[in-house]
């Protein structure tokens, strides 16, 4: 049995029929198959890069199938699609890539789709990616040319140029890193080690911007490292890092001592929040509307002294006192980190926005609410979409005309080259990151209030 090809097909169809994440599905089946080495990396490659590419696949076995793709059982599709990635965007010879995808077939209980897909992989192999990306985008424009390419659905193309604008080689940039394999980031936690033992113990270099991130270029087990065993570190972008060190950083008069992370659940930014408020002397709030959720933020916030409550912060109502900073990680489409989410680019939709934008404005409305006046609030989402960021940052400064929006960048500071804007977006293509926003808000005082 090929092993590689075997589990990159039950992750393809895990994703397809279970809505698995790729992601959480793989390594359990290379542990399953005892794969490692070379074969876990060919199943790695197999499974990860025909997720991403399925859009432009799709395209090209639409034009080689007697059959319309939606007639297609989705394990032999799922089949079709493994056979044309390995034909189109990896280095194994045609003959193989077409006779262990019919073998596949045998092995899986295809059998009589055998032929079908032999006839189907043979039409593919006539021609190499680039001409069939030629043909496809007859007469479309470059940034058209560039969603094939680089696999990405159009309004997800579109999202990008809003933000960056439409120079092509900008977008291919930002195209070309979600489909890099991203690094590991490791948080060393303040308080629970230096920054330079984790990267003496791990093999990775310094982050460029946070002074507790650690960069793993070579991927490695970062849970087989001594500083996560015994949690003095965790797993964490750099990107999320800085959002919940910006929090920290953002100025504040007065009171400094209650702290709300408002949509806490798993809890990485909590915990990196809960070791800076230790250290100031100040105390974490972590709300989570699920409750699974909120037992991750117990266990990532375990040995801090963090309050960890269940239910929806929608329905939160203030107490007297307020809190000092809080922090919305609002939910969202998660365009943000499509690197790592390889199948997430081909299942959201535009349609997910009318669910989370309204879910968004009235988190934020509660953030609002909970913040004392002249406490600060961070909208933080992993997610570039302008619907999903600076619009919800117009519609609250318009409501409310006591609202006044923080330059957050002097809270990144280390990050060079930040456009004139009072916000932030950082970009995989351009910091390594997630692309995280980050937005300071700060509640009138009630003497500005009254003046207005
Ligand atoms: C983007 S994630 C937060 C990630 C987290 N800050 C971290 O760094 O690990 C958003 C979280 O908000 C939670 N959530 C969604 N709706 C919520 C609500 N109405 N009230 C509270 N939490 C909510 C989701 O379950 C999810 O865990």
């Amino acid at each position: 049995m090929d092993k590689p090809r075997t589990v990159a097909f039950t992750v393809l169809q895990a994703v397809s029929k279970d809505d698995a994440y790729a992601n959480l599905t793989l390594p359990n089946q290379l542990g399953a198959a005892g794969l490692t080495g070379r074969d876990a990396a060919l199943a790695t490659e197999l499974s990860y890069g025909c997720l991403r590419a399925s859009g432009t696949l799709d395209e090209v076995l639409r034009r080689c199938s007697t059959r319309p793709l939606p007639d297609i059982e989705i394990a032999v599709l799922n089949l079709l699609r493994l056979g044309a990635y390995q034909l189109l965007r990896t280095r194994i010879p045609t003959h193989a890539a077409v006779a262990t995808t019919v073998d596949l077939a045998r092995s899986t209980g295809n059998t009589r789709a055998a032929g079908f897909v032999n006839a189907v992989l043979r039409k593919v192999a006539a021609r190499d990616f680039d001409t069939w990306c030629a043909e496809i985008t007859e007469g479309a424009s470059a940034l058209g040319q560039l969603a094939v390419r680089h696999s990405h659905p159009g309004w997800i193309v579109g999202a990008f140029t809003d933000v960056l604008g439409d120079d092509p080689a900008e977008i291919e940039a930002a195209l070309s890193a979600d489909d890099a394999r991203p690094e590991t980031h490791l948080v060393a936690w303040p308080g629970r080690i230096e920054r330079d033992e984790l990267v003496a113990q791990s093999g990775g270099t310094p982050g460029p911007y946070s002074p507790y991130a650690v960069r793993l270029t070579e991927g490695g087990e970062p849970a087989a490292l001594p500083a996560i065993k015994g949690r003095q570190a965790g797993v964490q972008d750099e990107g999320s890092q800085l959002c919940a060190l910006a929090l920290a950083a953002l100025p504040l008069s007065g009171p400094d001592e209650r702290w709300l992370d408002l949509c806490a659940g798993p809890g990485g930014k909590a915990a990196l929040l809960a070791a800076l408020a230790t250290d100031r002397g100040a105390h974490l709030t972590a709300q989570e509307l699920h409750p699974h959720r909120a037992e991750l933020i117990t266990r990532a916030t375990e040995g801090w002294d963090v309050d960890v409550r269940v239910g929806d912060a929608r329905k939160l109502q203030p107490d007297e006192r307020g809190y000092d900073r809080v922090l919305l990680d609002a939910p969202c489409t998660g365009l943000g980190a499509l690197r790592r989410r390889p199948e997430a680019r081909w299942r959201r939709t535009p349609d997910d926005l009318a669910d989370l934008v309204p879910l968004q404005d009235e988190l934020l409305a509660a953030a609002l609410r909970l913040v004392r006046p002249g406490g600060v609030v961070a909208y933080v989402t992993c997610s570039p979409h302008l619907a999903e960021t600076e619009d919800h940052i117009t519609r609250a400064l318009q409501a409310d005309d006591t609202l006044e929006l923080l330059d957050a960048r002097p809270a990144f500071n280390t990050v060079c080259g930040l456009p004139d804007s009072a916000t932030v977006q950082l970009w995989p293509h351009r910091h390594g990151t997630d692309a995280m926003f980050f937005a300071a808000l700060r509640r009138g005082t009630p003497a500005s209030s009254w003046a207005h």
